[in-house]
C-alpha cells in the first residue's frame, strides 16, 4: 500500500471505531432514559431520549462515509455500562462524549489531510452535536464540561 492508500484505510478504521461508539451512545441513551429515577431527572431524562434519536443519525451518516469511501461499517458497539444509579449513568455518558469529541477532533484533522472535505463538514456538525450533549449532561451532574482528554499519542 502506498501513504495515500495506507491513511485512507486509516481513515476507514477510525471511522469504524467512531460508528462502534455511536452505537454505544444509542444503547446507553435508549437505556438510560427509560431506567433514570428520580423527580429531580426528569427534565434530562427526556433530553437522553432526544440524545439517542440524534446518536442514531450520527451512526446512519458515519455509516454511510466508511460505505462511501469502501470500507464496511461495523456492526458492534463499544460496550455499555449499566448503574441504578442517576448520577453514574450521567457520568458513564458524559465520559463517553469527551472520548467522542476527542476522536472525531481527530478524524476531521485526518479527513482534511486526505482533502475529503465534505466528510470534514459531516464531522463537524455532529462533534458540535457531541459538544451539546456534553454539555447537557455536564449541567445536569451540576459541573462544568471538562477538559477533552487526550488520546494516545496526542501531546
Ligand atoms: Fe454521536
Ligand atoms: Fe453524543
Amino acid at each position: 500500500m502506498n501513504d495515500d492508500q495506507e491513511n485512507k484505510q486509516q481513515l476507514i478504521d477510525g471511522l469504524n471505531a467512531d460508528l462502534a461508539r455511536e452505537y454505544q451512545a444509542i444503547i446507553a441513551y435508549v437505556n438510560y432514559s427509560q431506567v433514570i429515577k428520580g423527580a429531580e431527572y426528569m427534565t434530562i431524562a427526556k433530553e437522553l431520549e432526544k440524545h439517542a434519536g440524534e446518536e442514531l443519525s450520527h451512526a446512519l451518516q458515519i455509516a454511510k462515509q466508511i460505505d462511501y469511501l469502501g470500507g464496511s461499517p461495523t456492526v458492534t458497539p463499544e460496550p455499555v455500562k449499566t448503574s441504578k444509579k442517576a448520577k453514574d449513568m450521567l457520568q458513564f455518558d458524559l465520559d463517553n462524549e469527551l472520548v467522542t469529541i476527542a476522536h472525531y477532533r481527530r478524524r476531521i484533522r485526518q479527513a482534511e489531510m486526505l482533502g475529503e472535505y465534505a466528510l470534514c463538514e459531516i464531522l463537524r456538525e455532529i462533534v458540535t452535536q457531541e459538544q451539546e450533549h456534553a454539555i447537557d449532561l455536564a449541567t445536569a451532574l451540576g459541573i462544568d464540561v471538562p477538559a477533552i482528554p487526550k488520546l494516545d499519542g496526542e501531546e
